[in-house]
Order: C-alpha cells, then sequence, then structure tokens
C-alpha cells in the first residue's frame, strides 16, 4: 500500500505553525497531530506528581507511559508547562519513547484520513524525512512572545509580556541547542516567515507549496 502523505510542519514557539497545521488538516480532510502536546503532556504528568522534570529516570517513565489520549488539552496549555516540556524534550529517552507513536499516526493517520499533518520541532528531519511536504514556520522573537502573552494573559492576567519574551528565547535556545533532534528547517524545507503575515497569508504559501507536491504524489 502506498504511504499516505505527509505534511511536516516545524517552527519555535508561537510561530503560527499550530493554527496553519489545523487549517492545512482542514482543508485536505487530513488528521492533524500537535506533537508538542505529547511534550507537554509528559511535563504535565511530572509536574503534577510532584516529581523533577530535570530527573531522566523520571521523565523517560512519564514518556513510556503516556497515554496520548488522556491528555487534557486545556491544562498543559500554561507557560510552566511549556517551559518544562522544552526540558524533559531535551532528554534522548524521552524523545525515543515518544517517536513511534508520531511514526505510527503518519503512516496510518486515524479516522480513515487519506494523509496526516504532524507539527513540531523535529518533523521534517527526525520522524518523517520522507514527508511529503516540509514547512519551518518562524517569526520574530518578540512578534511571537506578543501572540503567546494575548493567548495566556485571559487565564493569567498577571504575566508580564517580558517574561513571555525571556521564557521564549530560552525554549528557542534549548530547543536548537540540544544534541538529540535539534530544531531546525530540513534542507528541503519551505520556510515560512509569518512576522508580518495574516492567517490567510501564511496559508496561501502553505498551500503554494502543498498543491504542486500533492499532484505530483498523485501521478
Ligand atoms: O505551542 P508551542 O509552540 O509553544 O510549543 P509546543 O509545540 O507545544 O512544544 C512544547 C515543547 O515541546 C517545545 O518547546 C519543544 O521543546 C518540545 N517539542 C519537541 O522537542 N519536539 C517536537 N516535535 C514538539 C515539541
Amino acid at each position: 500500500m502506498a504511504t499516505p502523505p505527509v505534511i511536516a510542519v516545524d517552527g519555535p514557539a508561537a510561530s503560527g505553525k499550530g493554527t496553519l497545521s489545523r487549517r492545512i488538516a482542514e482543508t485536505y480532510g487530513f488528521a492533524y497531530l500537535d506533537t508538542g502536546s505529547l511534550y507537554r503532556g509528559v511535563a504535565w504528568s511530572l509536574l503534577v506528581a510532584g516529581r523533577d522534570p530535570e530527573s531522566d529516570a523520571d521523565a523517560a517513565a512519564a514518556a513510556a507511559d503516556l497515554d496520548a489520549a488522556a491528555i487534557d488539552g486545556d491544562a498543559i496549555r500554561t507557560d510552566a508547562v511549556g517551559v518544562a516540556a522544552s526540558r524533559v524534550a531535551a532528554k534522548p529517552a524521552v524523545r525515543a519513547a515518544l517517536l513511534e507513536y508520531q511514526r505510527r499516526f503518519a503512516a496510518s493517520p486515524p479516522g480513515g484520513a487519506k494523509g496526516s499533518v504532524l507539527d513540531g520541532r523535529d518533523i521534517g528531519t527526525v520522524v518523517c524525512p520522507e514527508a511529503t511536504v516540509k514547512l519551518f514556520v518562524s517569526a520574530a522573537p518578540e512578534v511571537r512572545a506578543r501572540r503567546r502573552w494575548l493567548e495566556l494573559r485571559a487565564e493569567d492576567p498577571d504575566l508580564a509580556e517580558e517574561t513571555v519574551l525571556a521564557d521564549i528565547r530560552a525554549r528557542d535556545a534549548r530547543d536548537a541547542g540540544r544534541a538529540d533532534a535539534p530544531m531546525r528547517p530540513a534542507a528541503d524545507a519551505v520556510l515560512i516567515d509569518t512576522s508580518s503575515m495574516t492567517i490567510d497569508q501564511a496559508f496561501a504559501a502553505a498551500r503554494a507549496a502543498i498543491d504542486p507536491a500533492l499532484t505530483s504524489a498523485d501521478d
């Protein structure tokens, strides 16, 4: 059986890759996997259990035990969980435990979907290096901090924008600097800088890359 098409969408925090990925999935009828939610799920389970996300053994055990279907989509969205997620994500044992789940999703998209969209940091480089299309979505750190702060401040009115910017810079450095599966664009990725783009413009740029690739994959 032919491998279903995979759209890999990588990029840093608050670059707009989640919104873009959901829209791509809806438009093409593909299944969507937010791979960051897996790392966030691991971090969250450690934090609620009072465990240290820096502990290799605890983080590896939490990743091995993760039930992706049971992740609480709201609880994992806080800034603190995002920071802890980028710490556990630097651990090779955690990445290895989550790799198979991501590859299975791409190989057999759930719900009978005819393809998949995976968003993350290493989808085009490590998880699905044979992806049909690879997008790398970025934006200036200040723009991303503003977006994330606007999202988070409804829940946390005391949160300062500078705190969010500092967290974003620290996470970027950790995600791009780790030895195992660092965040970086694949050599054949299409770069989309959303700093001064609307969602519609970013989506148009994505379509311009996806449409021809899906047509030639059909041939
Ligand atoms: O939503 P946001 O872009 O802030 O982050 P996320 O996609 O939810 O990912 C949270 C953290 O998980 C990131 O800072 C990365 O450290 C890690 N992650 C990763 O290492 N590899 C992935 N494929 C996805 C996320």
